[in-house]
């Protein structure tokens, strides 16, 4: 099935009377998965307002070559990056002559120049024009230079002329942008991933918490936003930068982390717990900053509750994956913790490394199921999190 899935889309809009299709073709590509930006051209814009293709892309439209406020921002080399393809839906016969012949004297055949993504083009117009010389020639030059002509339909057309010209449908626009995408087995599932390092507050300036940095589990969620997945993150403290094509919940202690993804957790596909979660918090944090004293402090620590053990206790639960933490009796503590905690896999990683584990660039970790065990040698985190995710796919789905 075609997904659009974390696809960023630029949809062009030239001038042709079926321009008023283009808020539906934006939903339908949003139906898909994508977030979608649109180029409105002169001709387009006789045609339909930007304010309605504002509204329907929840993105300012872009119409301007020679915006100097846009050219600071998301200029068009910066759109042009954006985009993971350009659909331009309907394209005017004037807009094919300008792609066929490199022009790039507007925002929209600029952009397509600037880019280096797959161009896709729905050509719409009066039969006759549709079948002149001209355009057909121009069409067979823009299909040699790997441009997708999305062919129109025959039929009756807004001038009254029966023939081939009109705006394929919608729909159909949309799927054909999403098969040019490889889709894989997570492609459209949704996953909650935990990650990070709860923090547990002693006093106002003093807390418990631990080593975990966010790399293993921002690994994990890149691996898969690539593989087409919906990422929900839930992470404590960290130090990396997330991949903003996720969903981010920022959180601070276990309770926090705990009540979050309980919130989120009701149709996610995979659940993913990589944060090191305290297992203890204090029982009372204190108002004031504890005084320096030379007696011994006792601080008072109750246990918190197990997130992974409640989502895998869950009526409706999505597949369970844990993170074992170990620095002895490995893949018996491992081993215990897969039974105990009731998920469908654990991966286990020695934290008493220093070059493996938290903080690190790397890993290694052996995933284990109730079946089998599966080693994944030494690797970035980053490597290694697309392993994981498709030894996932391949055991679960
Ligand atoms: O973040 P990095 O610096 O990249 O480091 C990665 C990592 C070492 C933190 C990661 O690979 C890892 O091992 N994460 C799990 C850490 C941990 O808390 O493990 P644990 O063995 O104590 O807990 C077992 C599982 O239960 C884990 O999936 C944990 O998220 C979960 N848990 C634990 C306690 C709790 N209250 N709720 C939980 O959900």
């Amino acid at each position: 099935m075609a997904s659009l899935t974390n696809k960023n889309i630029i949809l062009g809009v030239s001038g042709s009377i079926a321009a008023y299709k283009a808020p539906d073709i934006v939903r339908r590509l949003q139906d898909l998965g994508a977030e979608v930006r649109v180029i409105l051209t002169q001709g387009g814009s006789q045609f339909i307002t930007e304010l309605s293709l504002q509204v329907t892309s929840r993105n300012k439209v872009h119409d301007n070559l020679w915006d100097k406020e846009v050219e600071l921002s998301m200029g068009h080399i910066e759109l042009a990056k954006w985009a993971d393809a350009i659909l331009i839906a309907p394209t005017s016969a004037n807009t094919i002559a300008n792609l066929a012949s490199g022009k790039a004297d507007d925002l929209l055949s600029s952009v397509v120049l600037a880019s280096d993504c797959p161009i896709l083009i729905a050509p719409a117009m009066n039969q006759q024009m549709y079948a002149s010389a001209s355009v057909q020639a121009n069409l067979k030059t823009l299909t040699k230079h790997q441009t997708l002509i999305i062919a129109p339909e025959s039929g009756k057309q807004a001038c009254g002329d029966i023939g081939e010209g009109r705006l394929a449908q919608p729909i159909d626009i949309a799927k054909q942008v999403g098969n040019i995408f490889q889709t894989t087995k997570l492609s459209g599932k949704k996953v909650l991933i935990t990650l990070g390092a709860t923090i547990e507050a002693i006093d106002p300036v003093r807390y418990l918490s631990n080593h975990s940095s966010g790399k293993m589990g921002s690994a994990l969620s890149d691996a898969c936003i690539e593989a087409g997945a919906q990422v929900t993150l839930v992470h404590g403290n960290i130090s990396v930068i997330l991949n903003q094509k996720a969903q981010i919940i920022s959180v601070m202690s276990a309770r926090e982390m705990y009540q979050s993804v309980m919130d989120n957790i009701a149709g996610q596909d995979i659940f993913i717990a990589c944060a090191a979660v305290s297992d203890y918090s204090t029982k009372n944090i204190e108002k004031n900053k504890i005084k320096k004293s030379e007696k011994t402090l006792i601080l008072e620590l109750t246990f918190t509750k197990d997130i992974l053990q409640a989502v895998c206790k869950l009526t409706q639960k999505p597949l369970c994956i844990g993170f074992a933490a170990e620095t002895q009796n490995l893949v018996e503590n491992a081993q215990n913790k897969l039974k105990n905690k009731g998920c469908d896999a654990i991966i286990l990683n020695d934290v008493s490394r220093c070059d493996l584990g938290f903080k690190s660039d790397e890993n290694e970790v052996l995933f284990l199921t109730q079946e089998n065990s599966i080693k994944i040698e030494k690797n970035s985190k980053q490597k290694l999190g697309r392993k994981i995710i498709e030894i996932l796919s391949e055991q679960f789905f």
